[in-house]
């Protein structure tokens, strides 16, 4: 008999029965491929990525709050403290507008004319419907909340949702509903969304608009690259895991990812890379673009920790699938955690990463290190600044 039954689990499905909970359901009949992975993605996020209060980043991309994800999945997870910071597509932010102003979203057919629905002002993405007037409506909505004197600045984006998110939660309020909208749940429990490319949405054409008559509102590219960035060094140096939960791919992918390399490749600050990486996708690693680049690709990069890789995990499928069955399994499993509220800290955040780059970064060429033997930073002693503590003593200190 081969050594298999001493390096794998046997796979023993558990019989489904009625009533059987999402996670148990998981657990005992999720064993294999993409049900496997997905199995998989629902421990690594459980049982390593919500571990010791670890930070977990979510980045969105597709389709998904148009389909009603923001309320059934993704405000949930931000309530219960399991999504500590966000970059989403413009788009996801702009539709998830429509359910904090109370209008309403159809679930209809893939399979009806378009010709027909452009004539009755019908708008349709794949088999979810809206009329026109949701879109004229909420662009009106965006264009009077900033002409407000708050907004009269360049601005990262994480403090422009988060004063946007304001608005809609008043709305919400007037209208006597709640827990609707990603943007408002962010203003409330104070995580920072970003966006990668703000010009690239509804939401950013009406800040265009805007400008040409007068608005000053800019978005502050740079803040948000030093932003994320401080982010994750802020987690990792207080010796917490950086998790990246990536829901599809696109430029939101990579900008979650590239925090790691902004704060060793661009700043000169040593880090290993985030800690664990789970992606829920359709996008395949063989054409080489970003959105199917697997954690292993992510690694030679340093975006990715080396030692946690064979943790990683990439589930090919919908996260119209995914997303509320990867919700129900951690809100079956993981008690709600104590809310980071990390966009109170932004400056902070900031500043501590600014005092790195400053001791740490040259305009000349960085010298490329890969010690990447070297015990890992913060967790077990060698600390981001690249100094190794050699006693108790200095292992009780903080890591920067
Ligand atoms: N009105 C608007 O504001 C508006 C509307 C649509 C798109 N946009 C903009 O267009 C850009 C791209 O849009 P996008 O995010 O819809 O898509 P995209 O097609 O660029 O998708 C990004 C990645 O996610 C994957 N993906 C998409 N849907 C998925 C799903 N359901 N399950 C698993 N993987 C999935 C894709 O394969 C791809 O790899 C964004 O910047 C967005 O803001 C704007």
């Amino acid at each position: 008999m081969s050594s298999l039954n001493k390096k794998f689990p046997r796979l023993l499905p558990v019989p489904i029965t009625a009533g059987s909970k999402t996670s148990d359901l998981i657990d005992g009949a999720f064993k294999a491929y993409n049900g496997g992975r997905l199995a998989e993605a629902c421990r690594l996020l459980t049982e390593k990525m919500l571990a010791e209060d670890g930070v977990v980043g979510l980045s969105l991309t597709g389709a998904l709050t148009p389909a009603g994800l923001g309320r059934a999945a993704i405000v949930p997870l931000m309530k219960a403290g399991f999504v500590d910071w966000i970059i989403s597509t413009g788009a996801n932010l702009y539709h998830d507008l429509h359910y904090g102003l109370g209008m309403q979203l159809f679930a209809g057919s893939p399979f009806l004319n378009d010709v027909t629905l452009r004539k009755e002002g019908v708008i349709r993405i794949y088999d979810v419907l809206f009329d026109y007037d949701v879109l004229l409506d909420t662009d009106a909505f965006v264009r009077q909340v900033i002409q407000g004197e708050e907004f009269q600045k360049p601005m990262g984006t994480d403090e422009f949702h988060f004063l946007l998110g304001k608005y809609v939660y008043e709305r919400e309020v007037q209208l006597g509903i709640e827990e609707t909208s990603v943007l408002s749940a962010a203003y409330l429990y104070e995580v920072p969304v970003f966006t990668s490319s703000p010009g690239d949405s509804s939401i950013g054409m009406n800040v265009a608009a805007m400008s040409l008559r007068g608005s000053k509102l800019m978005f502050d590219v740079n803040r948000d690259v030093n932003q994320t960035a401080a982010v994750v060094f802020d987690a990792k140096s207080s010796g917490k895991t950086s998790s990246v939960f990536i829901l599809g791919g696109g430029s939101p992918k990579n900008f979650m990812l590239q925090t790691e390399p902004q704060i060793q490749e661009v700043m000169g600050i040593e880090e290993r890379g985030h800690d664990y990486f789970l992606q829920c996708t359709d996008a395949r690693p063989d054409t080489g673009g970003l959105s199917g680049a697997t954690p292993a690709e992510a690694v030679s990069w340093g975006k990715i920790d080396p030692d946690t890789l064979p943790d990683c995990v990439v589930c090919y499928a919908d996260s119209t699938i995914t997303l509320p069955l990867i919700t129900a399994y951690a809100l079956d499993r993981v008690a709600p955690r104590p809310l980071k509220r990390l966009y109170a800290r932004r400056d902070a955040m900031l500043e501590a990463i600014r005092s790195q780059y400053l001791s740490h970064g040259t305009v000349e060429k960085i010298e490329y290190r890969t010690d990447l033997d070297s015990p890992k930073n913060g967790r077990s002693g060698r600390s981001v600044t690249g100094n190794v503590r050699d006693t108790e003593e200095d292992a009780s200190q903080p890591a920067v």
